[in-house]
């Protein structure tokens, strides 16, 4: 080659340096082949997942008792533009339209949670007929369409009756959620087959109990420890219940899970990168797998040791069948004094110039491969992805939402599980958050999620464009 012609390649190649690591990630990601459904084999799961407080609404009818999450939304000043959950998307109502929806996108498989306080009002004693019966119909009419139901046991609305007892924090509440857990499975057992113990114990404790954005909303940091410590004990309880009670189960729990790099390059970051990850990835999974709490790499959590009581350490463990991951973005951690107990914090996205959602979340597909490829080092079976997604700023106009930044999104994360999955990792399904836009927690009705946009003033359903995408990629199978 002329000297000439590397001179004009040099000139081409500097301007690609220049730009930041992860629009050239994108870039390379969008030239990744066209992705089929069928290249992840015939017995890949499809599904959509959804959760009681974040759809039902109804939040005081035919004898339901208060969650912890109608009692925060129903203070002034904790939820975004003061929303809650009381109507949400009207689900309870609504069930049939929106499992027919599940089938007319081609997808088979529906993940929703029990709100525990239809069926307890109090959390535990009495037992409510009506929340009995009416997940007894959403049931029926999965079956009925030809739809797998995917229970979630725990997503979040525990009972009040029972926060005002220390909740999580209460060494008591491996006994009540275990009459929970073992009253379901009886009740519904035959027809159901796949549950999930719980969804992210490390957000619902972490939000709820440490940094309280979430109900309960307590920022305490031993509260904390003593929540995380029953809540991994009733976690394997409940996986043991099932797997006792329900014949043929196919027994999970959820975790979320973020890839995870220093925000400068050398050694400097590289602890704080350990100690966020012994926080978000591995805290309430390790112990499962028999592994213990990661105090090594985060020593402020010796101080779970002193709520540990004889027995503990081998009833934390549970071979689940499927491990659910839950991914959304990449987190990017530095070395910091603020906070203190973990010295390291996360580098908000607006502050790196990356792409994001409407939660400020970077969009980086990358970053489920790499999960993934994490998980995959443990000893699992079966991994699911049992929630990823993204909101953007959707327009309904002429009954149409034309998302085509969602689109793209599912389809540059799809390849990367496919990548991970063409590699050997054992990921077996992907469902996506959410079938509908729904309440987003502390963010209100803002950020929609869904395949299926929701009108909240007349609760009509109209199907965005990514949802048709996935109808036409899951035509193919
Ligand atoms: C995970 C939670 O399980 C779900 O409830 C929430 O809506 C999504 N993340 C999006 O933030």
């Amino acid at each position: 080659m002329e000297r000439r012609d590397w001179l004009k390649i040099s000139a081409l190649a500097i301007p690609l340096l220049a730009l930041p690591k992860t629009y050239i990630g994108n870039w390379i990601n969008k030239s990744i082949k066209q992705i089929n459904a069928k290249d992840f084999g015939e017995d890949f799961l499809w599904g959509a997942a959804c959760a009681s407080y974040q759809v039902e609404g109804a939040w005081n009818v035919d004898g339901k008792g208060p969650s912890v999450w109608d009692t925060f939304t129903h203070k002034k000043g904790e939820i975004h533009n003061n929303d809650n959950g009381d109507f949400a998307t009207d689900f309870y109502n609504r069930y049939a339209e929106d499992i027919a929806l599940v089938k007319k996108l081609n997808l088979k498989v529906f993940r929703f949670s029990i709100s525990w306080t239809r069926i307890f009002p109090d959390g535990i004693g009495k037992e409510n007929e009506k929340g009995i019966k009416y997940y007894h119909n959403v049931i029926d009419e999965c079956l009925k369409q030809g739809i797998e139901p995917w229970i979630t046991l725990y997503h979040w609305d525990l009972p009040q009756k029972l926060q005002d007892r220390g909740g999580w924090a209460n060494r008591d509440i491996i006994d009540w959620f275990s009459k929970y857990v073992d009253f379901c499975t009886k009740e519904y057992g035959s027809k159901v087959k796949n549950w999930m113990v719980m969804n992210e114990p490390a957000a619902f404790v972490g939000l709820g109990y440490m940094l309280g954005y979430h109900a309960p909303g307590i920022k305490n940091p031993y509260k904390f420890l003593q929540a995380t410590h029953h809540t991994c004990l009733a976690m394997a309880e409940g996986g043991r219940i099932i797997r006792n009670n329900v014949d043929k189960a196919n027994v999970g729990t959820t975790f979320s899970c973020s890839h995870i790099d220093p925000y400068r390059t050398g050694s400097k970051d590289l602890k704080a990168v350990k100690r966020l990850d012994a926080l978000l990835n591995r805290l309430y999974i390790e112990p499962s797998l028999g592994l213990g709490y990661p105090t090594q790499e985060l020593p402020a959590l010796k101080r779970i040791n002193r709520y540990i009581l004889e027995g503990d350490l081998e009833r934390l463990e549970f071979k689940f069948d499927f491990i659910g991951l839950q991914n959304y973005f990449r987190v990017v951690g530095k070395k910091s004094v603020f906070p203190p107990y973990i010295w390291a914090k996360q580098i908000p996205a607006n502050k790196r110039d990356v792409p994001v959602n409407e939660m400020n979340f970077e969009v980086y597909p990358e970053g489920i491969y790499k999960i993934l490829k994490q998980f995959s080092k443990y000893d699992i079976d079966n991994i699911i992805i049992t929630e990823n997604g993204v909101c953007y700023k959707d327009v309904l106009e002429e009954n149409s939402v034309h998302d085509s930044e969602r689109i793209q999104f599912f389809k540059d994360y799809l390849a990367n599980v496919l990548k991970a999955k063409n590699e050997g990792v054992p990921v077996k399904g992907y469902f996506i958050w959410s079938l509908t836009d729904n309440f987003e927690w502390s963010e209100g009705y803002q950020p929609r999620f869904g395949l299926v946009h929701v009108d909240f003033n007349t609760q009509k359903r109209t199907v965005k464009d990514s949802g048709y995408w996935f109808r036409d990629f899951l035509s193919e199978n």
